[in-house]
């Protein structure tokens, strides 16, 4: 099985189907931490008065990105590195300084649309933002436009939806705002301007986003409310500074996804992972494979930092296929493509709608997944907002792209795992935006000796 680190060339991946023996997966893994809760400690500790410690933050490309930016904003941050907790010395709501050079948000759509909430009312200061050609093409007006009735100036190409986008800080005013899509970074860039603008500021979304910001707000001794219909309203009121504290990243259910489908899908499998963050606005994938009927168990349910964590325990078996849309989708948006290679590898017929956000992700993650999973013999067809997946066809080996997406890279991996013969990943490389152990975690899954090789 050549499941070397990536180096640039291409990586060979399920090569073992071909010689007679198949590799399963077993064993235990535990997955880096969260990405969304990561920006936002470093973002909230960041601003907040005294020392806020970081334990398990991911040590990936996009949170380090939000860490560069703040460093060059004068943030002392301490070195980002696998297991050791990460110290930020606050500088206060208003104490950010202004960068002499353009800040670099790499490939991280949350790095960007969180610094314009962030940095839009920073009275007085000049900031340049630009990221990758990935994150030039995405849409930053969702953002931009919510804070412009919020007194916000940004300038940028189309109107100020495309990067590099100028922001010229000064005061803001609160309101009542309607986010035009159900989108956490929206809102958490909404809240992030709420801190210091004059009055309060309610931000109302279309359906409910992962709700992490308004968590940890609360904890760092924001004053803000959460109502409405299932939490879609949240009321934030200026005036508190924010207090440094410990905050404790749970892994992240994202990259578990990939673990778990995998385990899910590939025979004689059984994968156990550690630690993973269970908020229920992130759990849309654990009602999926319910409705697959995966066996899964969630083991040690516990508490820490304010956000519900486990383990979850994988194993093979027959699946069925599943449906899904409307207000399931903000809930495990970042796992349709993984779920797509999940749906074909179960019986009967898979349906996504609703899914048009994922083509404005790091990459246009329907017209890709098709285009790839398609390659791989997939019957699968796209739609304008999701896909009809036709499950049961065996996948073959194929030449594959991640196209530089992340998750793409890795929903590929976990596909060629139960492919008839090799494939070939061009730039895998892209899975360190967020899960850097990517690699070694599913070599080490495919070489642990208790597993069969049925
Ligand atoms: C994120 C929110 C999601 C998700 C992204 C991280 C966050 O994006 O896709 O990976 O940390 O707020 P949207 O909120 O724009 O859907």
């Amino acid at each position: 099985m050549a499941v070397a680190s990536p180096s640039g060339s291409p990586l060979t991946l399920g090569s073992n189907a071909g010689a007679g023996r198949r590799h399963s997966l077993r064993g235990t893994v535990r997955v880096p931490g969260d990405k969304s809760i990561s920006h936002r400690a470093l973002l909230f500790g960041a601003i907040a008065e005294g020392e806020t410690c970081i334990e398990g933050l991911l040590p990936a490309e996009d949170p380090l990105s939000t860490a560069a930016c703040l460093r060059a904003m004068g943030v002392s941050i301490s070195p980002i590195q696998a297991g050791a907790a990460v110290l930020v010395q606050g500088v206060g709501l208003d104490g950010l300084q202004e960068p002499e050079d353009v800040l670099d948000c790499g490939n991280s759509g949350t790095t960007m649309r969180l610094m314009l909430g962030l940095l839009a009312g920073r009275s007085g200061r000049h900031f340049v933002l630009n990221g990758d050609a990935s994150l030039r093409r995405r849409p930053m007006a969702r953002v931009g436009q919510p804070l412009a009735t919020m007194g916000a100036l940004i300038h940028g190409r189309a109107g100020a939806n495309f990067a590099p986008l100028a922001i010229e800080g000064h005061q803001l005013h609160g309101g009542v705002i309607g986010t035009p899509v159900a989108s956490a970074q929206v809102k958490s860039a909404l809240l992030l301007a709420a801190l210091t603008a004059s009055g309060s500021t309610t931000v109302i979304e279309p359906a409910r986003s992962r709700d992490h910001s308004e968590r940890m707000l609360r904890a760092f001794g924001a004053s803000l409310e959460v109502g409405g219909d299932m939490g879609r309203m949240i009321c934030l009121y200026p005036g508190s500074s924010l207090r440094g504290l410990t905050v404790v990243v749970p892994g992240d259910i994202s990259s578990a996804a990939f673990w778990l489908v995998a385990a899910a899908i590939t025979p004689g499998a059984e994968i156990t992972v550690e630690n993973v963050g269970l908020n229920p606005t992130r759990t849309g994938i654990l009602e999926v494979l319910e409705q697959m009927e995966v066996q899964l168990e969630v083991l040690n349910p516990r508490d820490v930092a304010g956000e519900p964590v486990g383990d979850l325990r994988v194993s093979h078996g027959p699946l069925k296929a599943f449906e899904i849309g409307g207000d399931l989708i903000p809930r495990l948006v970042d796992e349709i493509p993984i779920l797509a290679v999940a749906a074909c590898c179960a019986e009967g017929v898979s349906c996504i709608r609703d899914a048009e956000e994922l083509r404005v992700k790091e990459t246009d993650r329907l017209a890709v997944m098709a285009r790839q999973l398609g390659a791989m013999g997939a019957d699968l067809e796209e739609t304008a907002d999701g896909m009809v997946i036709q499950g049961g066809r065996p996948l073959h080996g194929a030449e594959l792209d991640s196209e530089t997406d992340h998750r793409v890279a890795m929903s590929l991996a976990v596909a060629a795992q139960v492919a008839g013969s090799a494939s070939r990943l061009h730039r895998s490389e892209a899975a360190a935006v967020s899960y850097p152990g990517f690699w070694e975690d599913l070599a080490r899954l495919q070489l642990d000796p208790s597993g069969p090789a049925g």
